[in-house]
């Protein structure tokens, strides 16, 4: 089967590679992918807005299946769009859901609805419209803080503010929603109950009917060693989590993984494809923080390495909704990712930084990002460069290995952070750890 993978950054280079060891995979074509995709496909240029173009890609190159990366384009309608073509009747599978369906990332307050409706463990919230300023105003004076303020709409990242004072929070209400920064995306406004507690990226797959749960990881966000510094798309992934052992596992399955494939389908929501639950451990309790509809980055260069099961054959189960039928088969190795960054990132940063020393890298694989070839020399070309995934028998000796291979790869301004993966070494649920920090230089 030839299939399009859309999307150009880690976590659809990871996509590439675990589909290429597929035996069911003829031709993978990605768009726009990146010098590393390039290794397991052909890069294509289409703009998917565009949808004659796509539509010849499609029947030129006989795709039969569209696996989406990022969630822009399933918030957009590109599911939609390309099943209602009458030109492609019948002849691709999208993965990935509708634009009904991605709502679950695309609008934070139908999120939240939904939850309520099916009884989804997650905070309280109250949601505001831009004309409410004084009610969202008046509700912050009245509650205790932190206050977890979020622009409903997707806002790259930019549109969720933990206010630690009153004031704080009042300024970003009146920024936010006078202030034209985040554009529709903060034409209605949540102020949340605020969490506290260790998070965790679960992820399923499903086709609608059954889901299968897929390896857990989880993220470091910020830039700084010791979660501090601004946010970024994720410095690193450990996958998989001590603390999300069988007994949380159970719980997410069946408070939250659960109720929300039977909630979609109850309401009527078709839903096809990945689903990312952002949780918080509360005291042990799941609670969603966020849904995505696609798998996260870097976590997804944490989880592919460990998943043995064919992820063409996965994909076959929800073209043919059949995934029930399908295994989910985990290497029980832990892997340990760092990200690569740019110096300056997630600020200003320079690009076209010459990369070396990719061809040393032994016992981990890296997957690309923010990377562009120039004839023969791979130059820095975004703010996330490059990620280093790497297996150990636990966290500890995943995190060694990582590290070890992140100090064979250069470029001028090669920033990482150096504690990916250690807060889970001192949790007395650390797998095999010995509890200890490690002293990685
Ligand atoms: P989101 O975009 O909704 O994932 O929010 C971004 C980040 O803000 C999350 O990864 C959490 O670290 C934090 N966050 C979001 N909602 C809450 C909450 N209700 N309580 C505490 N932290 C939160
Ligand atoms: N790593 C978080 C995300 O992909 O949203």
């Amino acid at each position: 089967m030839n299939v399009l993978l859309i999307g150009g950054g880690g976590r659809e280079h990871a996509m590439a590679w675990k589909l290429a060891q597929s035996s069911m995979l003829d031709e993978l074509y990605v768009t726009p992918g990146n010098p590393g995709t390039l290794r397991h496909g052909r890069n294509v240029e289409v703009d998917l807005q565009d949808q004659r173009a796509l539509r010849h890609l499609i029947i030129d190159k006989r795709i039969r299946m569209v696996v989406v990366g990022p969630e822009a384009p399933l918030v957009d309608g590109l599911h939609d769009r390309i099943a209602a073509d009458p030109g492609l009747k019948g002849l691709v599978t999208v993965i990935g859901p509708g634009a009904s369906g991605a709502r679950l990332e695309g609008s934070k307050e139908f999120a939240k609805e939904f939850m309520l409706r099916h009884g989804i463990p997650t905070a309280a919230f109250r949601a505001f419209g831009r004309g409410e300023l004084d009610a969202a105003l008046e509700h912050v004076r009245r509650t205790a803080g932190p206050y977890v303020i979020k622009a409903d709409g997707l806002a790259q990242g930019k549109g969720v503010v933990i206010a630690a004072s009153r004031e704080e929070a009042e300024q970003t209400l009146k920024d936010m929603m006078q202030g034209t920064a985040l554009g529709a995306a903060a034409d209605r406004m949540l102020i949340e109950q605020h969490l506290s507690g260790t998070e965790v990226s679960c992820f399923l797959i499903t086709d609608g009917e059954a889901f299968k749960m897929l390896p857990s990881a989880k993220d470091y966000k910020r830039i700084g060693d010791g979660d501090t510094g601004p946010n970024t798309g994720g410095m690193g992934a450990v996958s998989p989590v001590p603390f999300a052992d069988r007994e949380f596992m159970d719980k997410v399955h069946d408070r939250i993984a659960l109720p929300t494939i039977r909630g979609l389908r109850s309401e009527g929501i078709p839903y096809q494809g990945f689903l990312f639950m952002g949780l918080m451990n509360v005291g042990g309790e799941p609670y969603v923080i966020e849904y995505n509809v696609r798998l996260g980055d870097p976590e997804t260069q944490a989880i592919l390495p460990r998943l043995r099961s064919d992820l063409m054959d996965l994909f076959e189960g929800i073209a043919t909704g059949t995934l029930s039928e399908r295994h989910v088969d985990v290497d029980d190795r832990s892997c340990a990712t760092v990200v690569l960054a740019s110096a300056g990132y997630p600020g200003k940063y320079e690009t076209g930084k010459a990369i070396v020393g990719l061809d040393l890298v032994q016992s981990a694989h890296v997957f690309q990002s923010g990377t562009r070839q120039e004839k023969d020399r791979l130059l820095t070309a975004g703010g996330r460069v490059a990620s280093v995934s790497a297996f150990g028998k636990d966290i500890e000796h995943a995190i060694i290995n990582a590290y070890t291979n992140v100090a064979l790869i250069d470029f001028e301004g090669k920033t990482h952070r150096m504690d990916i993966g250690q807060d889970l070494l001192n949790t007395s649920a650390g797998r095999g750890g010995t509890g200890q920090k490690l002293g990685i230089k």
